[in-house]
């Protein structure tokens, strides 16, 4: 069958077909004309070429616009031929659409003109016809390197997984909320944050103030504004006085349908110094808030069906391009992958972690101990501890996370109601936790950390309406190293930025 995609290119065939010759041709993507079902004349390809073959009868070329991992394969006259029909050059080619004769293809482009719109010096390219370049080779181009197949394939899967994770919370009833890039919050506390300023061009010589009156920075997470967003109306508190507050999200979800489940998808910063393979500065968060959520079961419930409803999506709508990965990047992850699809995620406690370690025979550059943050080598150890299954690791220690993290009061080891989604080869891949909606225990805890000013819009969301709530979020570029098996973070964002390097 073909796809909309490309029955829409076959219909502007047909309406063409009364058009003068010269003006007739129709722009087809590669992608329909190699899915097309019939021969058709006057067709127009435009695209980059990715290998070019001169023999004596008869010349080939291979043609890649971006909308398919596939080329299309062009024949040509040698007479068509000329010095500018390099590798890499950029071209319009006119012609007929004909059955090919080789079985792995289905449609081929005989050419009756060929335009080169865009020379190429081969020599100074830094791609190379048919080379399989290292992805660290390639990463030095920022520029150039979508002209390659693996980035290629990357951003359509990309694009693919995006347009995936927004239809999971559409069509789970979650409402999009654009939270801001510029915040004057920092939401985890830990201070990987960037300052924004106008710079030294823009700014009056005597000016001393800050241009928002406050510090401003780049978001570390759009989590609360969020947990505003999540349902905190009159309408709600009311409904809580009548029939309680479990119900009455219950009763507003079916009224509404609309703001006990938000989530957002966006450009998230930390000033983390670190060149590790899973951090870069700049990277993409998908954040879930849930209103009326008393148990960490809801939470890490939303986390599991995200990632395998997101993932067969995209196994489904690009299995050439995952195919790419599978094969030549990480032979081995496929079948880890369908591990981690068909079997459920395991749950276990902090606690558990730390004495599952501490049994390891492996030995850690970081000894665990209870108290501690769990460091990649051991969320990789617990991970291959559970059959490389993603293990969630629930209820860490109170010290060890943000203030908004919803107290156990479990005495002497005391912890949060903290969830860690951990994945093979990475490492964390998700960070959630219930919130902490009790006005006493949140004044409190922003007290001793003299937070209490800072936030006094927060504690307002625990005085007109607070409700049980969590949440999440999930590193979208760590999600994409976790399905294809990509080794460094870097090969999986466009444009990726890390301390001492900001190309492009
Ligand atoms: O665990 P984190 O810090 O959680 C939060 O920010 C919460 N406020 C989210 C929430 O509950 N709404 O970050 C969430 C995820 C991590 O598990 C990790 O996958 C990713 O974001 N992440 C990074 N990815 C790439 N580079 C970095 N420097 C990252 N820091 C975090
Ligand atoms: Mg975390």
């Amino acid at each position: 069958m073909l796809g909309a995609r490309a029955r829409g290119g076959w219909q502007a065939l047909r309406r063409c077909a009364s058009l003068p010759r010269a003006q007739r041709a129709v722009r087809l993507r590669v992608r329909e004309a190699l899915g097309a079902r019939e021969p058709a004349g006057e067709v127009k390809v435009q695209g980059w070429v990715r290998s070019v073959r001169s023999q004596k009868e008869v010349l080939f070329l291979h043609i890649n616009d971006g909308s398919s991992l596939e080329s299309l394969q062009v024949v040509a006259d040698p007479s068509l031929e000329n010095r500018d029909l390099t590798f890499g050059s950029a071209v319009e080619v006119q012609g007929k659409l004909v059955k090919s004769p080789h079985r792995m293809q289905n449609m081929e482009l005989k050419a009756e003109t060929i335009r080169v719109v865009g020379p190429c010096d081969t020599w100074s390219f830094p791609l190379k016809m048919k080379e399989r370049h290292a992805l660290e080779y390639v990463r030095q181009f920022p520029h150039l390197r979508c002209r390659n197949n693996t980035l290629g394939s990357l951003l359509r899967i990309r694009s693919e997984a995006t347009a995936a994770i927004h239809s999971f919370f559409q069509d789970n009833g979650y409402v999009h909320i654009h939270t801001p890039i510029i915040t004057s919050n920092d939401c985890e506390g830990a201070g990987e944050l960037f300052q924004i300023e106008r710079s030294n061009e823009a700014r009056e010589p005597v000016e001393k103030t800050h241009f928002f009156d406050v510090p401003a920075f780049l978001t570390v997470s759009g989590q609360l504004h969020l947990e505003v967003m999540a349902g905190f109306t009159e309408l709600m508190t009311n409904l809580q006085a009548v029939v309680g507050k479990v119900w009455a999200g219950e009763v507003w979800r079916r009224l509404t349908r609309a703001f006990t489940h938000v989530f957002t998808f966006g450009p998230t910063f930390r000033a983390e110094n670190s060149q590790s393979r899973r951090h870069l500065s700049e990277f993409y968060m998908v954040e879930a808030e849930l209103s009326f959520t008393e148990s960490l079961q809801d939470i890490m419930q939303v986390m599991e069906d995200l990632f395998k409803t997101t993932t067969h999506t995209v196994l489904s709508k690009c299995p050439h391009d995952v195919e790419l990965f599978h094969k030549y990047i990480a032979p081995g992850r496929k079948d880890r992958l369908e591990q981690m699809l068909k079997n459920k995620f395991v749950i276990i406690s902090y606690n558990e972690a730390v004495e599952i370690l501490k049994q390891a025979s492996q030995t850690f550059s970081f000894k665990p101990e209870w108290g501690c943050d769990l460091q990649t080598e051991h969320e990789k150890y617990l991970v291959k501890h559970c059959g490389e299954v993603p293990v969630f690791v629930i209820n860490y220690p109170y010290n060890l996370k943000p203030f908004y993290m919803r107290d156990n009061e479990d005495g002497p080891q005391h912890t949060v109601a903290a969830v860690d989604l951990l994945v093979s080869g990475i490492g964390e891949l998700c960070g959630g936790s219930l919130r902490e909606e009790r006005l006493p225990f949140l004044e409190s805890r922003l007290q001793r950390l003299g937070l209490t000013d800072a936030y006094q819009w927060y504690l307002d969301l625990r005085k007109f309406g607070s409700v049980p709530h969590g949440g999440f979020g999930m590193g979208f570029e760590r999600y994409l190293q976790c399905i294809l098996g990509v080794d460094n973070i870097k090969d999986v964002i466009p444009f990726p930025r890390f301390s001492h390097s900001c190309l492009l």
